[in-house]
């Protein structure tokens, strides 16, 4: 929040000159920045994007089409959601593209340190991902081709819930992944999730 808190006080001291200097606060006032406008999900999503997890994902490298895309999803109802839906109830357009294209020049962050991962899980992962997934989800899931999210490093507790979405019908997916997630268990959903969270970037 360093960053922010630098920025913000610009801005203030920013918004101080322009009282002294007489100037009306309807020509001072500044429209958001897009910077500014993705402080508001750092809260939950952390510094740029890199979430402390574990059901928070990590949303900075995202691809910005994909993330428009989602944002919008959540918006409508499409993808179901606890807090997505409701927070992005006061977005325009306009605002939802300048926040995704903002945290698309953030590092995607791994989150290599988080806990229970189970590598036997991973490792059965693996060869389910090899056979089913890897198609559209390339480099272990840590690309985002085929207009996917990266899901390689993502946070194990966020890909369980995701999963269980997908596995009870809540979330739509394009019509090749419905079937090939059709042909995976719930127990062989819960190792791809273990895969994806223990690859490192
Ligand atoms: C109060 C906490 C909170 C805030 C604030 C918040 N989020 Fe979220 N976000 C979540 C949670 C929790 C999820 C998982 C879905 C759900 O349950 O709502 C999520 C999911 C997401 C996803 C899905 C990622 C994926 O790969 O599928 C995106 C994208 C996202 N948030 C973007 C944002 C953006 C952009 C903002 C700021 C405008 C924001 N979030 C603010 C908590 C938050
Ligand atoms: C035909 C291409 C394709 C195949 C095959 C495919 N996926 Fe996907 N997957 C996508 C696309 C595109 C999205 C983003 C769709 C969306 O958000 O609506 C996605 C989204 C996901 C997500 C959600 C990511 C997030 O952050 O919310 C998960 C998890 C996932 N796929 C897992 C899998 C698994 C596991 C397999 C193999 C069993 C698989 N996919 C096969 C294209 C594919």
């Amino acid at each position: 929040m360093k960053l922010a808190s630098t920025r913000m006080k610009l801005w203030l001291a920013g918004a101080g000159f322009a009282a002294v200097a007489g100037i009306a606060p309807a020509q001072a006032a500044q429209p958001a920045t897009p910077e500014m406008l993705t402080l508001t999900c750092y809260a939950c999503h952390g510094t740029r994007g890199a979430s402390a997890g574990p059901l928070q994902p990590s949303i900075g490298g995202q691809n910005a089409k994909y993330m428009f895309d989602t944002l919008k999803r959540y918006q409508s109802g499409e993808r179901p959601s606890t807090v997505m839906g409701r927070i992005m109830a006061g977005y325009s357009d306009p605002e939802i593209k300048a926040i995704a294209e903002q945290l698309a020049k953030y590092p995607f962050v791994a989150a290599t340190h988080q806990k229970g991962v189970d590598p036997a899980k991973a490792e059965l992962g693996k060869a389910l991902h090899d056979q089913h997934c890897k198609k559209c989800h390339q480099d272990n899931g840590r690309d985002f081709a085929e207009g996917a999210g990266i899901l390689g490093g993502q946070w194990l507790g966020f890909l369980k819930v995701v999963f269980e979405e997908y596995k009870a019908g809540k979330r739509s997916m394009p019509k090749e992944m419905q079937e090939r997630i059709g042909k995976v268990s719930d127990a062989d959903c819960d190792n791809l999730a273990h895969f994806y969270a223990a690859q490192k970037h």
